[in-house]
């Protein structure tokens, strides 16, 4: 199992934001966690990556307890996250924003003193091979804030797959992108998770995405886990429909 989490509640004030979530991830699959506006989905992601801390339950990856862990120390065991609202260095290059997320471990006296980050032969062939991947080639010296939020989003899942994760969470990487541009990163996530067997937590509103690519699906709803099953499963289950499929929009 790549991530349990256990009876994990948060409140906001007079806000249950949620309430005794648990449910596993599994090894080399994308789940899904979907569920209204407001739902806690962002929440969990920001538990999870130890942003927030819950008022309550367990987090354990690979059965290690990482509730103790700080944000910046999730990278090296291996989980990363992109976010709702892309999260790039605007005025850096694609290349840069890229780069600045590699781990480099020539440490030398002068690199040091000079605060210069250099890189092996092996890392900067990784940075390459990220951007090739998410076919950034032709943005490489581009100034990340001033290309379309397509383009934004494959620059940041870049970055993490820099980081080799273990766990990718992606919040909402298909929002506002059009329907061409959503075929191609459902197309992308598929072929991280089948190359890498990377287990990847899916939060996304467009349900032919998450029915498409996830194997397992769990919803939530004002802070509760309300059903958890296959995508067959989710479809016909009274309280998802009730929840969040009941409008005429999401049906
Ligand atoms: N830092 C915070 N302070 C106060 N309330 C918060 C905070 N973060 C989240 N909340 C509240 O927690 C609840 C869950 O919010 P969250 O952003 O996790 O929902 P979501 O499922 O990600 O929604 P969406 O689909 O719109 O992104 C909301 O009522 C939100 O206002
Ligand atoms: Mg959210």
């Amino acid at each position: 199992m790549t991530l349990a989490l256990e009876n994990i509640s948060i409140d906001f004030g007079g806000i249950k934001a949620l309430s005794h979530v648990s449910f596993q991830i599994p090894d080399g699959r994308i789940t899904g966690l979907i569920g209204p506006n407001g739902a806690g989905k962002t929440t969990l992601f920001n538990i999870i990556t130890r942003f927030y801390q819950q008022n309550q339950g367990s987090i354990r990856f690979y059965e290690k307890n990482i509730n103790s862990l700080k944000t910046h120390q999730l990278t090296s065991i291996g989980i990363c996250r992109t976010f709702q609202n892309v999260q790039l260095f605007n005025s850096l290059s694609v290349y840069d924003n890229i780069r600045i997320c590699c781990p480099t471990n020539r440490r030398t006296y002068f690199n040091e003193i000079f605060s210069i980050r250099s890189f092996t032969p092996p890392q900067k062939q990784l940075i390459e091979d990220a951007i090739d991947f998410l076919d950034l080639g032709k943005y490489k010296y581009e100034i990340a804030g001033e290309l379309p939020l397509g383009i934004q989003k494959r620059v940041e899942i870049a970055r993490s797959l820099v980081l080799k994760p273990k766990l990718l969470l992606l919040d909402e990487p298909a929002a506002g992108l059009n329907s061409k541009e959503t075929q191609e990163l459902t197309h992308k996530i598929t072929e991280i998770n089948q190359r890498f067997r990377t287990a990847i937590l899916l939060v996304e509103h467009d349900m032919k995405m998450v029915m498409g690519v996830c194997e397992k699906i769990v919803v939530l709803n004002f802070g509760q886990v309300i059903a958890e099953g296959t995508s067959e499963e989710i479809r016909n289950d009274d309280r998802v429909i009730k929840a969040y499929l009941g409008s005429d929009d999401h049906a």
